[in-house]
């Protein structure tokens, strides 16, 4: 059967990585979270005291950053060189940073070609903001998931407590907002819906009802 590339965009918190996890084991395809990259450049130059505003000191720290992404059982696992961050990258201070890095075109640019090469046997299912955009343009399914503000501020406030953490859902609701805001304003390949992508709005619908859709837009494809 053909091996595809499935690009899955949207918003903070809208359960693209979970989803596109799942839809990965179903279709027995390669699983890549963009967002990982750029949480693991976001935590390699807080790390450095590096100027997050700052595209040239960042494209000088993409020459020498080696960010492997290697399957886990639970998803993928974050390497920057020989270190796993896997855990460390989901922090809060990474999570409110990012989108400084994010919005860097020397950061994009390198993150973009690693991004392509990984993808470029098909077989993948790729989440982000810019992937039905840029990344992979002529992916054969893309997908533009989302839900309310309030509906994703909720998800993520109900994962925090089933692992044991604080949480404040208004916080969480302004934070995401915030990421969103800035994601979507920013010069550099904002966050958008690809003209030929199709647009799901998850906010009534469960992991699975999702993962069923999906499966059967992709078999429209196969
Ligand atoms: O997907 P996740 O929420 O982990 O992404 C973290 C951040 O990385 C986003 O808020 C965005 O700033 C950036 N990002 C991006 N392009 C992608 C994936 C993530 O700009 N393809």
């Amino acid at each position: 059967m053909k091996k595809i590339q499935i690009a899955l965009d949207g918003p903070a918190g809208a359960g693209k990585s979970t989803i596109a996890k799942q839809l990965a084991a179903r279709l027995d395809y390669v699983y890549i979270d963009t967002g990982a990259m750029y949480r693991a450049v976001t935590l390699a130059a807080l790390e450095q005291s590096l100027d997050l505003n700052n595209g040239e000191t960042l494209g000088e720290l993409m020459k020498s950053l080696d960010i492997r992404l290697t399957p886990g059982e639970n998803g993928q696992r974050v390497f920057i060189g020989d270190r796993e961050v896997t855990d460390a990258i989901r922090s809060i201070e990474i999570t409110n940073n990012v989108s400084f890095v994010a919005r860097q075109k020397e950061v994009r640019a390198a993150l973009v070609t690693a991004q392509r090469k990984l993808a470029e046997r098909g077989g993948i299912v790729m989440d982000g903001r810019d992937i039905g955009t840029v990344v992979l343009p002529d992916a054969e399914l893309k997908v533009f998931l989302t839900a309310t503000v309030e509906e994703r501020a909720a998800r993520r406030h109900r994962e925090n407590i089933a692992r044991g953490m604080d949480s404040d859902i208004t916080i969480l609701q302004e934070e995401i907002a915030l990421r969103d805001k800035r994601d979507s304003e920013r010069e550099v390949s904002p966050l958008r819906q690809a003209d030929d992508a199709l647009y799901l709005d998850t906010t009534e619908m469960t992991i699975d009802e999702v993962v069923v859709r999906l499966m059967e837009l992709a078999e429209g494809v196969l």
